[in-house]
């Protein structure tokens, strides 16, 4: 039967402050359909408005992370309907998250897919998770920033190395690389991953989305100009009742309650 576009992803809440998106396209290896795309650029705004969620965790099924963009999807395309179909847009609204995103990666994260965990925060990845850019492979090359990511995440020479043969690498190989964050047993990776995003949505969100965006910001900047952001962002924390609140916690021994102002 034909794939039902209209619930490719799912949306699920398996613990306060909390949001799971589940690509849910699994004949398909949950290739990276258009329909897939937007749904999850348009559910990760949702996550970044909404004052309930402080972490979100973005998974697939037991076979596959997301096999990579649809090929069947752009096997005729032109040059022309690319340019229209707007990828760039979903990925950069996918990208814009200020809270935390892990990856839950079980299975297949090849291609777009591979980029897809790569512009999340945090990879937790199953012992046989497989990982690569095999774009070259049938006539083309990344475009959700697996040339620019990987790289940043891996360096060069072991980036180019995987971007120019295709070949597929395992969950250890990844976390030696140091493009995942942690490699557990494949049962334990949705279990790790929500674990890890409530540790996460516990902690004050302002402080949270202020490491974030220092993080990502301050790589693309020199160094001083990064030290300097990294000391506003802190200076800026000083404003908020959770400085208070953590500080005072510490002092009289207590647990902190956290409140996001
Ligand atoms: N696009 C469309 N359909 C896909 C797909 C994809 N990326 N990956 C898998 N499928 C489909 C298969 O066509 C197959 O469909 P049918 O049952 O209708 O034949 C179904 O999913 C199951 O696939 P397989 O039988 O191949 O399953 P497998 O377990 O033997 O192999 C796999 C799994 C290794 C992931 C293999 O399917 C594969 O190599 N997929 C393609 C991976 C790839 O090249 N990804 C990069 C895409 S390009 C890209 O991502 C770049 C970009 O952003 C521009």
């Amino acid at each position: 039967p034909p794939i039902d576009e209209s619930r490719v992803v799912r949306v699920e809440s398996p613990a306060d402050g909390v949001r799971l998106l589940r690509v849910d396209r699994p004949a398909a290896r949950n290739a990276l359909s258009m329909e897939v795309r937007r749904q999850l650029a348009g559910y990760l705004g949702e996550c970044a408005r909404s004052t309930e969620v402080r972490c979100v965790v973005l998974a697939g099924n037991p076979q596959a992370f997301a096999a990579g963009a649809d090929i069947k999807e752009m096997a005729d395309a032109g040059t022309v309907d690319m340019m229209k179909r707007g990828v760039l847009d979903l990925w950069r609204a996918t990208a814009a998250c200020p809270k935390p995103v892990i990856a839950a990666v079980r299975g297949y994260a090849l291609g777009g897919g591979c980029e897809l965990a790569q512009l999340c925060d945090i990879i937790v990845a199953g012992r046989s998770a497989k990982f690569g850019q095999p774009e070259i492979k049938i006539g083309i090359m990344p475009g959700g920033g697996g040339t620019q990511r990987l790289t940043a995440a891996v360096g060069k020479h072991k980036a180019l190395r995987y971007l120019l043969t295709g070949d597929v690498f395992g969950a250890d190989e990844a976390f030696a690389m140091g493009l995942v964050s942690e490699v557990v047993a494949d049962d334990a990776v949705e279990p790790t991953a929500i674990a890890m995003a409530c540790r996460i949505a516990a902690m004050p969100p302002l402080a949270a989305e202020l490491i974030k965006d220092v993080v990502m910001r301050g790589m693309d900047m020199p160094l001083e100009a990064a030290l300097t952001l990294e000391t506003r962002a802190l200076h800026l924390l000083f404003s908020t009742r959770d400085q208070k609140e953590g500080m005072a916690a510490f002092i009289e021994k207590r647990a902190p309650a956290f409140t996001g102002t």
